[in-house]
């Protein structure tokens, strides 16, 4: 039997390209890794520099827990559909004390930013959230250099909660670390 990815298309900024969001299934996880360490490679957005294996077993764990949330978004180019970007809700460790909690985390492949992939899955992620039984709030940490991502967070009404001061260095300079968190049952 295929396996159900509940796939949503999304219009693209430029107006006619087509951008759809489903659920990650395990044939993506390879292409999932690899851009994960092309994101990695520009060493300016998240805190991985090379995706170990543990990290490879995290994804597919991940893939096989009810509570994760794994969504990929993928843009029709020349009649194929390729995956540029993902997402993903997961619990905090195994802990039920977090289980009200999911941590966000997702990127987008360099050449596709400012498409609108971010915003179509960040629309299909928070629609999951809402309706997940259990689920009220989804943090989310980012560098204070990140604008774009910033803005984008504060778009879809997540508050900033917390500041770690020079929590990292990037290319020789103090970087912050931002703390954001979104009520999804409430605006508590
Ligand atoms: C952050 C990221 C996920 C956003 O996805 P995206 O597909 O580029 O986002 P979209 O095209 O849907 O929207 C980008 C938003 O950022 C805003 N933006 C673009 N450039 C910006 C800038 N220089 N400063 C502030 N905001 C900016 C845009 O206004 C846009 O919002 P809009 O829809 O209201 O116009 C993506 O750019 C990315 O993966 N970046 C590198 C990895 C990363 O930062 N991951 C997050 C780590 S916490």
């Amino acid at each position: 039997m295929r396996e159900r990815t509940f796939a949503r298309n999304y219009l693209a900024k430029d107006g006619k390209s087509q951008i759809t969001v489903r659920r990650a299934t395990k044939i993506d996880i390879p292409i999932l890794i690899r851009n994960f360490q092309k994101v990695a490679n520009e060493g300016i957005y998240v805190w991985t520099e090379k995706v170990s294996k543990e990290q490879r077993r995290g994804i597919e764990n991940r893939l096989d827990d009810h509570r994760t949330l794994m969504i990929v978004a993928e843009f029709a180019e020349q009649g194929k559909k390729k995956i540029i970007g993902n997402l993903t809700l997961a619990t905090l460790g195994k802990s039920k004390k977090s289980f009200h909690v999911r941590n966000l985390s997702m990127s987008v492949i360099d050449g596709y930013r400012e498409c609108g992939a971010g915003n179509a899955m960040m629309e299909y992620a928070i629609d999951w959230a809402r309706k997940a039984i259990g689920v009220e709030k989804i943090s989310l940490s980012v560098f204070s250099t990140n604008k774009r991502a910033i803005r984008l967070y504060e778009k879809f009404g997540f508050r900033i909660e917390g500041v770690l001061k020079k929590a990292f260095v990037i290319k020789g300079k103090y970087v912050d670390e931002i703390e954001m968190g979104l009520f999804v049952k409430n605006s508590s």
